[in-house]
């Protein structure tokens, strides 16, 4: 594994190119609240003390701020970041040498954490709970292991799933945060905020307007605003108001409630070949030509938050929103967004 996959794989290009607009502090991370005061008072405790920070496990659907917040942190503690992706530390002897590379109060960053290989995720194990790693050189009968001590480090882990976590792994996190969706608010304030750096004018309604298109999602509401910018862009329109966000908005076919095409397709197969539910993921995976993650971790987690679809033990089923969103009638009399009576009874 070289240098640059260690420090710069979390980075999709889009957050690359958009290196400049992702808050640095606290006072530019909007919304979360809750998070953010816990965390400041975890850090001042910490900086108070003069010791590293507790380990931090992030959870929740992507573009919500996850990695922002762990570069946050290294930020307003003072402290080195060094950032990877679990996919990419295929050995323990990779993880290793990362550890190894750390400095007291040094952060370590690792993204998608519930894909770490068991082998590798033992590591860590040592490492996260009394600072050292067994490093094992040579095979067979002449293999030796020699105990390397390592600096007092905090180790953030970013996941959209916790529930796949080991126990043990888990377990070795002392603060544990789950990342909500944003309110239409506070994404109407990231859109303000990023349009100043983007340098776009853009009137607070049509702020508003993109806002409540974008899903809750912050990189969601970013990427949005730059493809309405493109449209104001070539047909020389100074200033983006309400009615010009909603149109391009339309033609990039996303409609009032954010939905997008995969959305739309999702619940019409739910609906429309599978009589509204259960049905399984694995089957949806299929149907929908779609990788199960996508399902879980992109498509699924705000269509839940906006009551029109259900995980249940037997599958997937569509709500009665769903269905009027849809236009068409549902073939259940009681509401399945208020009540689960009746779930399968049919
Ligand atoms: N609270 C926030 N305030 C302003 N911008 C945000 C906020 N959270 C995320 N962003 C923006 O959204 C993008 C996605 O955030 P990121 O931290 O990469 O999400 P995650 O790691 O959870 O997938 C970033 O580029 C960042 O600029
Ligand atoms: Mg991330």
């Amino acid at each position: 594994m070289d240098k640059e996959s260690i420090t710069n794989t979390e980075e999709n290009s889009y957050d690359k190119q958009n290196n400049n607009i992702r808050p640095k502090g606290f006072n530019d991370f909007l919304g979360q609240e809750n998070i953010k005061s816990k965390l400041k008072v975890f850090i001042e405790s910490a900086k108070k003390r003069d010791v590293s920070l507790d380990h931090i496990l992030f959870y929740g659907p992507p573009g919500l701020g996850k990695t922002t917040l762990a570069q946050i942190i290294a930020n307003e503690m003072g402290s080195n970041i060094k950032a990877t992706s679990a996919p990419i530390i295929e050995r323990p002897g990779d993880l290793a040498s990362i550890l190894t590379t750390l400095g007291e109060k040094d952060i370590l960053f690792i993204d998608e954490i519930h894909r770490l290989r068991t082998v590798v995720e033992e590591v860590l194990y040592s490492a996260m709970e009394d600072f050292f790693v067994d490093i094992k050189v040579g095979e067979g009968t002449s293999a030796k292991s020699f105990r390397v001590k390592l600096p007092h480090f905090t180790l953030i882990g970013a996941t959209t799933r916790s529930g796949l976590l080991s126990t043990p792994l888990y377990d070795r996190f002392g603060i544990v945060e789950r990342l909500e969706f944003y309110t239409n608010e506070d994404l109407a304030n990231i859109v303000k905020r990023s349009s100043e750096f983007l340098k776009i004018d853009i009137t607070n309604e049509a702020a508003v307007s993109i806002a409540s298109r974008s899903r809750g999602t912050p990189r969601i509401v970013n990427r949005l605003l730059r493809r309405v910018f493109d449209f104001a862009t070539v047909n020389d329109v100074l200033k983006i108001d309400e009615e010009f966000a909603g149109d391009s908005l339309e033609k990039l076919g996303i409609d009032k409630n954010g939905f997008e095409a995969l959305d739309k397709l999702y619940l019409n197969t739910i609906i429309k070949h599978y009589n509204g539910g259960p049905v399984g993921v694995d089957t949806l995976s299929v149907s929908l030509s779609e990788q199960i993650e996508t399902i879980e971790d992109v498509i699924e987690p705000y269509l839940i938050q906006c009551g029109f679809i259900k995980r249940t033990p037997k599958g997937r089923v569509a709500t009665n929103k769903a269905y009027s969103y849809l236009n068409l009638s549902s073939r259940y009399d009681d509401n399945y967004s208020t009540g689960e009576r009746g779930l399968f009874n049919f």
